[in-house]
């Protein structure tokens, strides 16, 4: 059986309560021993966060363990400061930094020599989607990120198709049941059919209080990458109820 996982990715945001909101994902955590919720907050509220009992994830790490690198974090650090997971290959990163698949493979390898749980974002644009490409897409993503190193305990892919981040337009529940499918099969073709049936895969692009219960129910959907619900109290508690 695979663990629910509810990650909330607040960016470069904070929630306006913010010990407000972790206090209540922590209960509800403890209410909810089936799942795991985790908070990816902007990096500075790290240390002080891993305090709170919740898990917590990093948005982004570097490729190298350290060096010349200004302006970076290692996933070394980001352990060291309490992570347990990090998240590579946003999309928003993919399109603002150019990160390329090779890049985003590198950075879950990284991840992975610090103990990290990487969380592989992957989705196709929306003019990919239409010239009917976005199985090639995300299976091409999977396959170059996906090293021999990648177990189900450390790595986590998350499906978020890029025409549906922040646009408060969800993919319908076909869409992701046919895309992850595809993804889960591709798990398969580059790790074996036991870390296929293994590995968690996450669906983000605008689940929120309304859309997570059909979301969630699909069978291979294991729980949900949030974008701005996770900053609404209510919001992300419902997502995690659901
Ligand atoms: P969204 O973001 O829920 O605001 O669409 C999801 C994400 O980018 O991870």
């Amino acid at each position: 059986m695979r663990r629910r996982l509810i990650a909330g990715n607040w960016k470069m945001n904070a929630p306006a309560d913010v010990p407000g909101l972790v206090d209540a994902v922590a209960k509800a955590s403890g209410e909810h021993p089936d799942l795991d919720a985790l908070i990816c907050p902007p990096a500075l509220l790290i240390p002080s966060l891993a305090k709170s009992g919740v898990n917590i994830g990093a948005q982004d790490c570097h490729t190298a363990l350290s060096g010349a690198h200004t302006g970076d974090l290692s996933a070394e650090m980001l352990a060291q400061a309490g992570a347990s997971h990090v998240i590579v290959g946003h999309s928003e990163r993919r399109a603002a930094y150019g990160e390329s698949n090779l890049t985003v493979r590198d950075k879950a390898t990284a991840a992975h020599k610090a103990g990290l749980t990487a969380i592989i974002c992957v989705g196709e644009t929306a003019a990919e989607r239409a010239e009917g490409r976005a199985s090639q897409i995300v299976t091409e993503q999977i396959r170059t990120a996906l090293t021999t190193e990648a177990t189900a305990d450390n790595t986590i892919i998350a499906y978020e198709p890029v025409w549906a981040i922040g646009s408060g337009n969800a993919a319908t529940t076909a869409e992701i049941a046919e895309m992850h499918a595809v993804i889960r099969a591709e798990i398969g073709a580059s790790l074996g059919d036991a870390t296929s049936k293994a590995m968690r895969i996450l669906y983000g692009g605008s689940m929120n209080a309304a859309n997570a219960a059909d979301i969630l129910a699909l069978e291979d959907v294991d729980g949900g990458l949030v974008g701005g619900a996770s900053l609404k109290i209510q919001d992300f508690l419902s997502i995690i109820a659901a």
